[in-house]
């Protein structure tokens, strides 16, 4: 029995946002999602289990980490115990390539890739899906990057059927996520928080009434590479989540000016003929999606914006993996 491993998984963007969860321990999203993996950033993670009393051990980017961070992990840690019947302390090490001070997610692609390794050094061989469940009880966005390319998360009514599958591999379509970074601060709150806010707000049951129809229109969207279907879709669902953020109790306001700039930039230059939308996590940072054929006309227009400190640019990726 191997006990050491080692995975890399990406982030992912969410095309159809996942915000609110129907149970809260196991992570049962309140709708479906459907997201593209980021293959230009990734999480590395190892994973060696060892016969020892005390904390699990968790090293990020070189630095020794504990408090709340460290307990999510280890009580993520105790199901793998659990299906594994091991009883050991994990010692782990975590690296990614984007900084997790740039406001870009690293839950999913930590998660992910925790979820492949730990289980792996502990002897256990899941499929796709068995990880992707797993993966959600971490962070639920995490099950979205277990599987490759472009994804949906089927929300599911229990345990056993809330997971993600693909929908279409990277090579599928050469979509590009240019991510304009207009702070680098961490969030004030964070997304754990903030789905915990999401039934306050009177405009939650009208987005997720919607959800069905939205999931259809991107899921066809993206079969059909039909990029001003996905435009329309992707803007819609991102924006009935903010405007659910804005008017939950209390309310959460993620954007800055420079992210409104972005915003509006995107639709002008959607006005004037290019393939190009937008989308934003709980973050002001501002997702830009557009045909690879359209990507140097729009990294121009974003890198002339008061505001924009840097582009981060990446096409689809594939799902976690063992190295
Ligand atoms: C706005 O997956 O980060 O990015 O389950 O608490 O870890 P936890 O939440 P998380 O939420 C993601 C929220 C989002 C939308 C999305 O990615 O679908």
């Amino acid at each position: 029995m191997p006990s050491s491993a080692v995975a890399l998984a990406h982030p992912n963007i969410a095309f159809i946002k996942y915000w609110g969860n129907r149970e809260e321990t196991l992570r049962l999203p309140a709708n479906g999602s459907i997201s593209m993996n980021l293959a230009a950033l990734w999480t590395r993670v190892t994973v060696e289990w060892e016969e020892r009393e005390g904390e699990d051990h968790l090293i990020i980017n070189g630095e020794a980490t504990g408090g709340a961070t460290l307990q999510r992990v280890s009580a993520f840690l105790d199901l793998i115990r659990q299906q594994s019947g091991l009883n050991a302390r994990a010692n782990m090490l975590s690296e990614s390539n984007f900084p997790s001070g740039a406001g870009l997610a690293s839950s999913a692609s930590a998660f992910a890739a925790l979820t492949l390794a730990a289980t792996r050094a502990a002897g256990l061989e899941l499929d796709s899906i068995a990880l992707s469940r797993l993966a959600r009880r971490g962070s639920g966005s995490a099950c979205r990057s277990v599987p490759s390319g472009f994804v949906e998360w089927y929300a599911g009514a229990s345990d056993a059927d809330s997971y993600a599958v693909s929908i279409a591999p990277p090579e599928h379509w050469a979509l590009v996520d240019l991510i304009a970074i207009v702070s680098a601060e961490h969030k004030a709150v964070g997304s754990l928080q903030g789905h915990a806010l999401a039934p306050s707000s009177p405009l939650q049951a009208a987005r997720l009434a919607d959800a069905p129809r939205r999931l259809d229109l991107c899921r066809r969207a993206i079969l059909t590479r039909d990029f001003e279907a996905l435009a329309a879709v992707a803007e819609l669902d991102s924006d009935m989540m903010h405007a659910v953020m804005m008017t939950s109790a209390p309310p959460l306001l993620y954007w800055q000016p420079a992210t409104i700039a972005v915003m509006q930039t995107v639709r002008g230059a959607r006005a004037r003929g290019i393939a190009v939308c937008y989308t934003i996590d709980a973050g002001p940072n501002v997702h830009i999606l557009c045909p690879e054929s359209e990507r140097s006309a729009v990294r121009a227009l974003l890198e002339g914006l008061e505001g924009v400190q840097e582009v981060v640019e990446s096409g689809p990726g594939e799902g976690a993996r063992l190295l």
